[in-house]
């Protein structure tokens, strides 16, 4: 593994779960791993969890960390190729990632989509900027359309604290007042449907994912029917795929309860809005992953480090 952009990227998922959860339950130091390297991260966008988890991970690693939030901290950059900048942009990603490759052994980024033109996001242009001008590995803390840690992360907190040999895990879409991306649902599905599960998306009519990556997924647009014996409900809202970024109303009351869910553990990427996406009794109850999930973003983060660092495929 030269770069991690997606989920795909990992060639044993089942073997990078043991290993990464391996790591969580080791009680010896890790800082020999990497000591004295250097992990850079830019963020385009806000971040809590994947911030702080893995400059977490870093330190596990005997690493050091530098974090650069591009657009308030630094110039603003050019993607295209050819351009005359004599605009507000001030710096070419071509120097700028190759000069961050001096300083720093592994680099993370995170850039969300506009959500205006699909063929622009779906394109990735920042992430794949990355891996073109970088002199190290590169991996994603979010990207347009992905959110790999995040899943590698689910797929360990599943199997973790799902003990079932092939439990039933429904997808279901929530209700969110802005439009979200589609990285995070996009990422669990590729990665759902790489482990052994009864594997089932629910969201209202209109909301479809990108039909290429679920053409292989049962799909119900009946929440509570999806949702019978489920095992697993993990919860997240998208935006439309057609029109692409936009917010239709569903008739129906899509919010998670303890109703709907019954005894089905919850889970969710976090942040969530509390009694939009999910109620206070799902998220309060012990039926709840959603800390044990933030606490697996560490470790599968730190899984992916090593990996890039030390890695032989
Ligand atoms: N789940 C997640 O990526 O959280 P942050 O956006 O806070 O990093």
């Amino acid at each position: 593994m030269n770069n991690y952009k997606s989920i795909d990227d990992i060639a044993d998922l089942d073997l990078a779960v043991n290993e990464a959860l391996t790591f969580k339950q080791t009680q010896t130091s890790l800082t020999h791993l990497a000591k004295d390297m250097v992990l850079c991260m830019l963020f385009f966008n806000s971040s809590l969890r994947t911030r702080l988890s893995t400059q977490a991970a870093a330190f596990k690693l005997g690493m050091q960390v530098m974090v650069l939030n591009v657009d308030s901290d630094s110039w603003k950059l050019e993607f295209e190729d050819g351009t005359v900048m004599n605009m507000d942009k001030a710096e070419h990603i071509k120097e700028a990632v190759q000069v961050v490759s001096q300083y720093a052994d592994i680099i993370g980024v995170r850039a969300f989509p506009e959500l205006i033109s699909r063929q622009s996001d779906e394109a990735e242009p920042v992430i794949k900027a990355f891996v073109k001008y970088a002199t190290v590995p590169v991996f994603s803390l979010e990207s347009a359309t992905e959110h790999p840690l995040q899943a590698l992360t689910d797929v360990m907190t599943i199997k973790e604290f799902v003990p079932k040999k092939k439990p039933k895990v429904v997808l279901s879409w929530a209700p969110h007042p802005r439009k979200l991306p589609h990285a995070v649902a996009n990422s669990f599905v590729k990665a759902m449907k790489r482990v052994d599960c009864e594997f089932v998306i629910t969201h209202p009519e209109g909301y479809h994912l990108n039909p290429e990556l679920t053409k292989d997924v049962m799909i119900n647009t009946d929440q509570k029917q999806a949702m019978q014996g489920a095992d697993v409900v993990y919860t997240k809202n998208w935006s439309c795929y057609e029109p692409y970024g936009g917010i239709v109303m569903p008739k129906e009351d899509w919010m998670i309860t303890s109703e709907k869910i019954g005894t089905a553990k919850f889970m969710h990427c976090l942040p969530v809005r509390r009694n939009v996406v999910v109620a206070d009794e799902v998220l309060d109850s012990s039926n709840s992953l959603v800390i044990e999930q933030a606490n697996n973003r560490t470790y599968a983060a730190l899984w992916v480090i090593n990996k890039l660092l030390n890695g032989k495929d």
